[in-house]
């Protein structure tokens, strides 16, 4: 038994070292980025310092039995005090770039109703010099899901159009006071996830529920409302940064998009079309009307007057678009009709009515990780990226996030600390993914950046810290960092580059 487990593990590394063998940093472009990725709400902590305001993510999470583990993001990995030595961990790693997102609450805690917080400025503009220091290249996200709840109370914020002059004024101050440093800005991140959860399921703040069984029954249009405000935001910001700024500060704008890719269930014409409709009413939510100024024609044809209009202001200030197209890329899923046939799901319908499942007869569509819904289907990314690519005429993009999850409760056990630490699939994981981005590259695909999520384990939403993201470990008693395998394949795989470029 023993000689069997043997050669199941050295089959296994082997099969690991193999895979991070086939691939490595010299076949990317010399000024390809390749960082890590991370945002405020999960890592910075410091929730009330520093003349911070409390964001809805504050909020949400103290409401009892909303995250799985009953934590929040008080102290996280309390990279507030601690952002130097992360910068430290990145330098090891030898990445050139570091996505990250702005605390809104720590720059303008009561919006645009009152002061801007010199607070705020001085640890982002420090945070920003010492990237600058270690040669490492801010991506900087304006917006990563944690609003200033005062902008709920006041007017519910996504849902009102008051939320384009707000986000507008926070753009501005941000270009203002940091963008002579970066180079890279996203408006938003994941705001077809933002809108779906939010104002859909329900799951996530400001916990707005439209489905049949919801107990509040908020209106069905919600969700669409709260999108089309936030591509205007988009817009208004990219407009202020194209008048203000580009041309002063020599930066590029994008956006930041959910992409996870969807396979027929069957082949059947309706799963067929049930799987490009979803597609539809995904990413060309938003990127269709930023990009070519209206909704995609499925949803216009299917939701009709459900769908706000754009006015013909409103098209005007769309035709600010975008510089790229960011991609959060970390799983796919088969789709299955649900206009023409009976449904599974109540969440069809802001899935393009198809039913999403990774289980077919008893299969997977990949190997499943420790969250549902994640399952690794490495060929995904490629076809994704093609996709985006033939939409939208090969506007350049960066594929903002691509990570593993383990299953990692808050304080594990020395014998899974162990186990955390030896990543074995997470390091399978992206070198497989690494390889179906260069499949793509290798047929034309304009993709000039690759982040991992995540630098540290951290806050995960919804499952709290019992999911585990990082290249490094975190212990969240005492925080220390540890490198995990991966951490060290990563350093590895990027060492190749410098003796080429
Ligand atoms: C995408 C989100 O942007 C990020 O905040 C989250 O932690 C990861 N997905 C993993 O779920």
């Amino acid at each position: 038994e023993e000689a069997i487990a043997l050669f199941l593990i050295s089959l296994f590394s082997f099969s690991a070292a193999a895979a991070a063998a086939a691939i490595d940093r010299s076949q990317f472009p010399p000024n390809f980025l390749f960082g890590t990725a991370t945002s405020s709400y999960q890592i910075e902590g410091a929730y009330s310092e520093g003349n911070k305001s409390l964001s809805i993510w504050d909020v949400f999470t103290r409401i009892p039995g909303k995250i799985l583990d009953g934590s929040n993001g008080d102290v996280a990995d309390d990279h507030y005090h601690r952002y130097l030595e992360d910068i430290e961990l990145m330098h090891y790693l030898g990445v050139n770039s570091y996505r990250f997102s702005i605390s809104w609450t720590r720059i303008l805690p009561r919006g645009r109703f009152g002061q801007i917080n010199q607070n705020g400025i001085t640890f982002y503009n420090n945070l920003l010099d010492a990237l600058l220091t270690k040669g490492i290249q801010p991506f900087v996200t304006l917006s990563h899901y944690d609003i200033p709840q005062e902008l709920e109370d006041r007017y519910g914020a996504w849902l009102n159009p008051q939320i384009q002059k707000d986000f507008a004024y926070f753009a501005d101050t941000c270009f203002k006071a940091f963008g002579n440093k970066v180079k890279y800005w996203s408006t938003v991140n994941e705001p077809n996830l933002m809108a779906k959860w939010g104002y859909m399921t329900g799951q996530n703040p400001p916990g707005r529920c439209s489905q049949p069984s919801c107990p509040s029954g908020d209106s069905k249009t919600e969700p669409y409302i709260a999108a089309h405000n936030i591509i205007l935001c988009h817009a208004a910001a990219v407009d202020i940064y194209r008048k203000k700024y580009q041309v002063k500060q020599g930066g590029f704008i994008g956006i930041v998009m959910a992409s996870n890719w969807l396979e027929p269930f069957t082949d059947t014409p309706v799963d067929k079309l049930a799987t490009s409709r979803a597609l539809s009413f995904d990413v060309p939510w938003f990127l269709d009307p930023i990009i070519y100024g209206d909704y995609p024609p499925e949803m216009l044809q299917i939701l009709g007057s459900r769908l706000p209009k754009f006015s013909i202001e409103d098209k005007k200030k769309l035709q600010t678009k975008l510089d790229f197209i960011g991609i959060n890329h970390y799983s796919s899923l088969y789709a299955k009709d649900c206009l023409f046939s009976p449904c599974d799901s109540e969440t069809s319908e802001g899935n393009g009515f198809a039913d999403r499942t990774g289980e077919k007869d008893g299969h997977s569509i990949g190997a499943k990780t420790a969250i549902s819904n994640f399952y690794v289907v490495p060929s995904g990314m490629e076809k994704m990226i093609l996709y985006i690519m033939e939409r939208y005429n090969n506007t350049t993009m960066f594929i903002t996030e691509n990570g593993f999850a383990q299953e990692g409760s808050r304080n594990p056990s020395n014998e899974i600390l162990k186990e955390l630490l030896n990543d074995k699939e997470r390091v399978e994981y992206h070198s497989a993914y690494l390889s179906s981005l260069l499949k793509a590259m290798r047929k034309g695909a304009d993709v000039r950046g690759y982040f991992i999520w995540s630098l540290i384990d951290n806050f995960e939403w919804l499952n709290g810290y019992s999911k585990r993201f990082g290249l490094y470990h975190v212990n969240y008693n005492t925080q220390e960092r540890t490198p995990k395998l991966s951490a060290k394949w990563y350093k590895e795989f990027l060492q190749c580059s410098a003796e080429i470029s």
